[in-house]
């Protein structure tokens, strides 16, 4: 089977959140069952600095409407097969940032992102290569399908679609006279095609003109079967459920394990807690933290309203009150960054924030905080949890998503658990699951015994990697019974 995975970020090249970990493991998973399968992403200016992928000696020029764009098609790790095309196109690629600033995204991102996801088939046509599936993931490739089932079918009678849904609340919603920009006819932009309340929607392509949708937990793909999570999709998920798979992500233990982990001062594993008061320390001295016998609340976040960031804000003077130290790693919304900035300046010495994206600090906070807080208002999957477990933070989580599928609630009489869970949004129910971790934290036999529970969870990609294979078999009979 020869698979192919468009994608707007995958790690090593580029990682904004965690599609970029879960693309970039994927890959990694099929590549070493040794399956044919690749990557193909934009080449970002980021990758071209940091990585050395090579010029195909292949173009192609696509009209884009009335404007002709060009790009190059770029490999990296050729052998056996590449590990990941690029599209090279320096106006539409070559820039700072994925999809825009801090201040809002970058004007032209729907030429952006339909020319990259027609672009995907134009390289293959170059490079004489038909996928029996592709994968696309997010908006930034829902128009690929649309594509793939229109103007490009007779090239690719037998190639099958499978839609990942990361996240629903990042559509990719444009003006209606974007439509010039991606080359397709007024046809597509009616009620049930792209049009969405007088807009194009990019991801609504995707859900509408894949073969199979997946997203990322069973829990997320029952929720946005509902308005409150769909942002108004509800009606296209449930026209689509019967093709809709919830698929838990996994996370790649070879980046992901504290045993083995470069980046901390000091290794360690379930068997060696011990190590892990190294980086403790190191995060205490990293973080200005002035009473360092109380708990560490740990959080590595976009800020963004999914992330529960408003409820963390309201929140954090009180849990200090409560004698816990919080302990920042985010960015986004300039909004929150101000908002958690202004807090710590009142609380120095208990709360820290630091803005920006910092994978080595990321590290230390998953290594020596001793609970993760995660407490978001919706969350598809969530990595942030599965790598805190490996690393022995115990996470604090709101019951939602992929969350609530991968977190365990502690039950104090029993001693069994993996982390605290709470229902509500509101700062009481945060504070009241705090309150619960805050316990534990002061019996260290029992706090020991809950770190290790969690360490020893099995969250990596095997069974994931399984089921979206099983999900392309599926996807591709289709296709051909329908051909
Ligand atoms: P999302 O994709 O919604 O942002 P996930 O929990 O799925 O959330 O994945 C987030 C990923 O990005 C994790 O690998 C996390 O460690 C990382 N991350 C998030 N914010 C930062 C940051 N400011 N610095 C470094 N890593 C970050
Ligand atoms: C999205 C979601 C997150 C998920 C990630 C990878 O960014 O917000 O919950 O883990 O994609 O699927």
């Amino acid at each position: 089977m020869r698979i192919l995975i468009a994608t707007p970020e995958a790690v090593p090249y580029v990682k904004t959140g965690g599609l970029g970990d879960v693309a970039g493991a994927l890959v990694k998973e099929f590549r070493r069952r040794d399956l044919d399968a690749s990557l193909i992403l934009p080449l970002y200016r980021s990758i071209r600095d940091k990585f050395t992928p090579e010029p195909a000696g292949k173009s192609i020029r696509l009209w884009m409407g009335d404007t002709a764009i060009e790009g190059d098609i770029w490999i990296s790790d050729r052998s056996p097969v590449p590990n990941a095309y690029f599209i090279e196109c320096e106006s539409l690629f070559g820039r700072e940032e994925l999809y825009g600033p801090s201040e809002g995204d970058y004007p032209d991102n729907a030429l952006r992102f339909s020319f990259f996801s027609r672009a995907v088939l134009e390289v293959c046509l170059a490079m004489d290569i038909r996928p029996d599936v592709i994968h696309c993931n997010d908006w930034q490739t829902g128009m690929l399908p649309l594509y793939l089932g229109g103007l490009y079918r007779r090239s690719f009678e037998s190639t099958a679609t499978v839609y990942t849904i990361h996240n629903l609340g990042y559509q990719g919603i444009f003006a209606a006279s974007d439509l010039k920009y991606t080359g397709i006819g007024k046809d597509y932009f009616t009620p049930e095609g792209i049009e969405f309340y007088g807009r194009m929607n990019f991801m609504k392509a995707g859900l509408i003109y894949a073969d199979l949708l997946t997203t990322v937990s069973e829990t997320y793909a029952r929720e946005i079967l509902e308005s409150e999570f769909a942002f108004g999709l509800e009606g296209v998920m449930r026209k689509r459920k019967e093709d809709l798979y919830g698929i838990l992500n996994g996370i790649d233990y070879g980046e992901w394990d504290p045993a083995g982990d470069a980046a901390l001062p000091q290794k360690y594993g379930p068997d060696s807690l011990d190590g892990r008061k190294h980086c403790r320390k190191a995060l205490i001295k990293e973080a200005g933290i002035s009473n360092e016998k109380a708990p560490i609340f740990g959080v590595v976040s976009r800020f963004s309203e999914q992330k529960g960031i408003e409820l963390m804000a309201e929140s954090v003077e009180d849990l200090t009150s409560m004698g816990i130290n919080v302990v920042f790693l985010g960015s986004g919304d300039a909004y929150y960054q101000n908002l958690l900035t202004d807090i710590s300046a009142r609380k120095p010495g208990r709360v820290f924030v630091r803005t920006g994206f910092e994978e080595k600090l990321a590290r230390l906070i998953y290594a020596g905080s001793d609970f993760f807080l995660m407490p978001s208002r919706y969350e598809p999957c969530g990595l942030g949890q599965l790598i805190a477990l490996k690393y022995g933070a115990v996470p604090v989580v709101r019951r939602t998503g992929g969350l609530a599928d991968t977190v365990c609630d502690y039950d104090h009489l029993a001693a069994r658990g993996t982390g605290f869970i709470f229902e509500d949004y509101t700062s009481s129910a945060l504070k009241g699951a705090a309150k619960r971790a805050a316990c534990v934290f002061v019996d260290k036999r029992r706090l020991a015994r809950l770190m290790r529970e969690g360490m020893s969870e099995d969250f990596s990609w095997e069974k994931p990697a399984d089921a979206y294979l099983g999900l392309y078999e599926k996807a591709i009979k289709r296709v051909r019974d329908e051909s």
